[in-house]
């Protein structure tokens, strides 16, 4: 990457979103079947196993799974902190198992990684963390100066490069982070729960911060996170591991739409909006005989774009539909989670307007039904 990259100005248009995994990008990082090993007992659990994976250049990649699943393990083979016990990490085509010394230094200038804790050193100011490893690689004065200021400009921290790290907030800190990643121009960016220590709010600040670094410098980015929440906000594609193996990956949507393993959808259940409990109460499985009401549940699994289309589930269900519950997310422009609804219909006339209502949701279920009293 150029030198220039560091001041190129914001992109004025929204970034458009990158296309599926159908049209993948060359790769940044390609994992060939890599297997670790921390144990020659023979009946430990391998770390990592048979992880195959090809991460596009230029994407945002999130890696989730339960703790101890093998994340960090997989991350940091990438910049060789740690080394496959089988198999190959190739970055940039080049297998970095087969690296010298200096081939391992320019590899790991290549890669920047930013932590959960930041790192910080406390005796030195946000000017002289940035510049430490400009300091280390021997470059003149003025390049360092010039390089650490636009860094600080890029990250939002210009009034802050006298500050001590005691002096600044946990967002701040990140900043830094953030900064000091990048001072040798990284190809990608490694983030191990980079954001866990942070509030919602600081967290979104810093995926903001990201993206548009994503954006604007085309940088690779590999996120750990146990946040589902941040693989939605800015995930291209997700891979989720258990106990060293890879179960699932794809598309953010697809993989948060419809989770095929069960250890994706463990994970994504905090994000599940289930049926408010009072209206859980009063539901009954058959409808009674007097008037009712049928409560629907229209699912949006993320194989569509656009909102669910209301106007047309009024018209096709009738002038009683009421929305009772909306946890519909957008995730990379596809609907996905549950709306309820409330219709005030016969039997007999109910399974004749579901029909003709079948192709504006993804799936719609019967949730059960409501007397009407009055
Ligand atoms: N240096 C090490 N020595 C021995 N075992 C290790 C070492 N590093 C990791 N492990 C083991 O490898 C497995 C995967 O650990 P890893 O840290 O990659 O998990 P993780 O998915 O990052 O978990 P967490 O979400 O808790 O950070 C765990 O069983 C862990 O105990
Ligand atoms: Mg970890």
């Amino acid at each position: 990457m150029s030198q220039d990259i560091l001041t190129a100005p914001p992109s004025e248009a929204p970034a458009a979103p990158l296309p599926e995994a159908t049209a993948p990008l060359p790769p940044s990082v390609v994992f060939e079947r890599v297997g670790k090993r921390f144990s020659d007992a023979p009946d430990a659990a391998p770390a990592l196993a048979e992880v195959d994976l090809a991460i596009g250049t230029g994407e945002i990649f999130g890696i989730i799974g339960r703790s101890g699943a093998g994340k960090s393990t997989l991350i940091r083979t990438i910049n060789r902190l740690e080394r496959p016990s089988s198999g190959r990490v190739l970055v940039a085509g080049t297998d970095v198992g087969t690296l010298d010394n200096d081939g391992l230094i320019a590899l790991r200038r290549r890669t920047g990684m930013i932590f959960q804790h930041f790192n910080l050193l406390s005796a030195k100011t946000v000017f002289g963390n940035v510049a430490l490893p400009l300091r280390v690689a021997g470059l003149p004065r003025r390049v360092i100066e010039e390089r650490v200021r636009n860094l600080l400009d890029l990250v939002g921290l210009a009034d802050k490069r006298d500050a001590y790290p005691a002096q600044l907030s946990g967002g701040q800190k990140q900043r830094v982070g953030i900064a000091r990643a990048m001072v040798h121009e990284p190809e990608i960016l490694l983030c191990d729960e980079a954001t866990s220590a942070l509030d919602p709010e600081t967290t979104q600040s810093i995926l903001t911060l990201l993206r548009d670094i994503n954006r604007r410098l085309g940088l690779t980015i590999v996120l750990i996170t146990h946040e589902m929440a941040v693989i939605r906000e800015i995930c291209d594609r997700v891979a989720v591991l258990e106990r060293g193996r890879v179960v699932e990956e794809g598309p953010v949507w697809r993989v948060f739409g419809a989770p095929s393993h069960p250890a994706t959808a463990a994970l994504l259940r905090p994000l599940v909006h289930d049926l408010p409990a009072e209206l859980h109460a009063r539901l009954q499985a058959t409808p009674p005989p007097g008037p009712h009401e049928t409560l629907l549940g229209l699912r949006y699994a993320g194989d569509r774009r656009g909102d669910p289309p209301l106007a047309a589930l009024a018209a096709t269900l009738g002038p009683t539909l009421r929305l009772l519950h909306g946890g519909v997310d957008r995730i990379q422009d596809h609907p996905q989670g549950l709306l309820i609804v409330a219709v005030e219909l016969s039997p007999t006339e109910l399974p004749q307007r579901l029909a003709r209502a079948g192709a504006l949701a993804d799936r719609i279920e019967v949730l059960g039904h409501v007397p009407l009293t009055n």
